[in-house]
């Protein structure tokens, strides 16, 4: 006899839900641990315990069946689809994985410190003069795509085109796992800008990791189109609206506990723990999909084999267990020892020590240079997605400062 739902509506394409997901969440947890959507044909975990070890069994998780709900699809891969090693499962992942690792290590972050607080100076130069503006269209929409593209090696005067079709990408209808038509334009805009810049990268000299990836060798052979394809795609994605969104949540929800911002703003070394914070309270990555390889029960449900599951990092970064009786609350004095804004295991976020690094500049310089701002909270605007929380919009007024460009 297998255990039944109690009734709880979960649909993460429902922008109802975006408002406040966590009660819906915490029913999750404490109702339904492994909880099958009939609608959409789902399971969810929301426990600690539960996601952390899905991310780490991937022989039984399999991220190859795509790693979001609405792009999923049987366990195999295609020819002639873009293949990117975040839907790879070890062995074949780590040596993709390990083409790349390199260029994301602490040292090399580091090393970029400098860079990347000149891009987000840039851009706060913009409204500092005017007291007034909007966080996600002035600076953090911004910022992210430019410090992506330089790694990657892609010209100032083609970021405005990419940030534009990647802000389009995980754009979701109320209520629909249907890939809107605009998400599809711009998925196929930037296919079609990396087939226009491999080709004519190729036989000359080549900037950035694009330019290293088509030097380097996988099972002692060249990556192929699709390979590269993928690579540039994944970057771009994962690099850009992830940060953008987290820097975003950091000011508005600190604008919502004036008591921590003040202390935040007193002392900066409190900026790396209320980002981490942040990616544990209110993490711009929602969940990720992963698809059963064989049957297996789990709180008294049985789930098959082909079965779609989705690991709810939000849920599970709320949850009593692992958090204790504040979970629910946040707190930049937090300092947790593990969560899972990033993942776990063999695709744990690449990009993650770089992430911190922008969500640390890009916060101090906010609040060196605008302390006092307020955010416009009857006119923000929520970005609806399925699986990424942030702002459309997110506008704010402070006293005038000097530009410093
Ligand atoms: C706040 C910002 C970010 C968040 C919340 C975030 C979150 C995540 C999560 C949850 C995963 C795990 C995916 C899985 O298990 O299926 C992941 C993977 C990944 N992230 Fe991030 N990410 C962020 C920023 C970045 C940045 C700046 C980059 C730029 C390089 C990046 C690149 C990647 C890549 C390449 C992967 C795939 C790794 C693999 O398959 O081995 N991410 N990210």
């Amino acid at each position: 006899m297998t255990a039944t739902d109690p009734g709880i509506d979960y649909n993460p394409y429902a922008f109802a839900l975006h408002d406040d997901p966590y009660v819906t969440y915490k029913r999750l947890r404490d109702e339904a641990p492994a909880h099958w959507n009939p609608e959409l044909n789902f399971w969810t975990l929301s426990r600690f315990g539960d996601v952390l070890e899905a991310f780490r069994d991937f022989e039984t998780f399999s991220s190859a069946g795509g790693v979001a709900l609405e792009a999923r699809r049987p366990v195999s891969h295609r020819p002639g689809e873009f293949h990117q090693m975040i839907e790879m499962d070890p062995p074949d992942h780590t040596a993709f994985r390990k083409l790349v690792s390199r260029v994301f290590t602490g040292r090399r972050v580091a090393a970029m410190e400098d860079e990347v607080r000149g891009i987000v100076n840039h851009y706060i130069d913009t409204i500092i003069e005017a007291g007034r503006g909007d966080v996600v269209l002035d600076v953090t929409g911004p910022f992210p795509m430019d410090v992506i593209c330089s790694v990657l090696g892609i010209p100032p005067e083609s970021r405005d085109e990419l940030r534009a079709n990647a802000d389009q990408v995980l754009v979701r209808e109320d209520g629909s796992m249907e890939i809107p038509q605009a998400a599809l334009d711009g998925m196929f805009g930037m296919v079609q800008y990396f087939i226009d810049d491999l080709a004519g990268r190729r036989g000359g000299p080549s900037e950035g990791l694009i330019g290293d990836l088509l030097e380097l060798e996988v099972d002692g052979r060249a990556l192929t189109e699709e390979e590269l394809l993928g690579f540039c795609i994944l970057f771009v994605i994962a690099g850009h609206e992830t940060t953008t969104k987290m820097v975003a949540n950091t000011l508005e929800l600190l604008s919502r506990h004036p008591d921590q911002l003040a202390a935040v703003i007193a002392d900066p070394d409190l900026v790396p723990g209320t980002i981490e914070e942040v990616l544990r309270f209110h993490n711009s990555t929602q969940y990720m999909h992963r698809t059963l390889t064989k049957d297996i029960e789990m709180h008294g449900r049985q789930m098959k084999a082909g079965d779609s599951v989705l690991l709810l990092i939000g849920a599970a970064n709320h949850d009593e267990r692992e958090f204790g009786p504040t979970a629910e609350e946040f707190d930049v004095h937090r300092t947790p020892d593990r969560h899972l804004g990033f993942g776990y295991g063999a695709h744990f976020c690449l990009g993650a020590a770089l992430a911190r690094m922008e969500g640390k500049v890009a916060i101090e310089e906010f609040l060196r240079r605008m302390p006092d701002y307020e955010v416009d909270h009857d006119a923000k605007v929520r970005f609806h997605s399925s699986n990424v929380t942030g702002w459309t919009n997110l506008p704010i007024r402070f006293t005038p400062g000097p530009r410093q460009g």
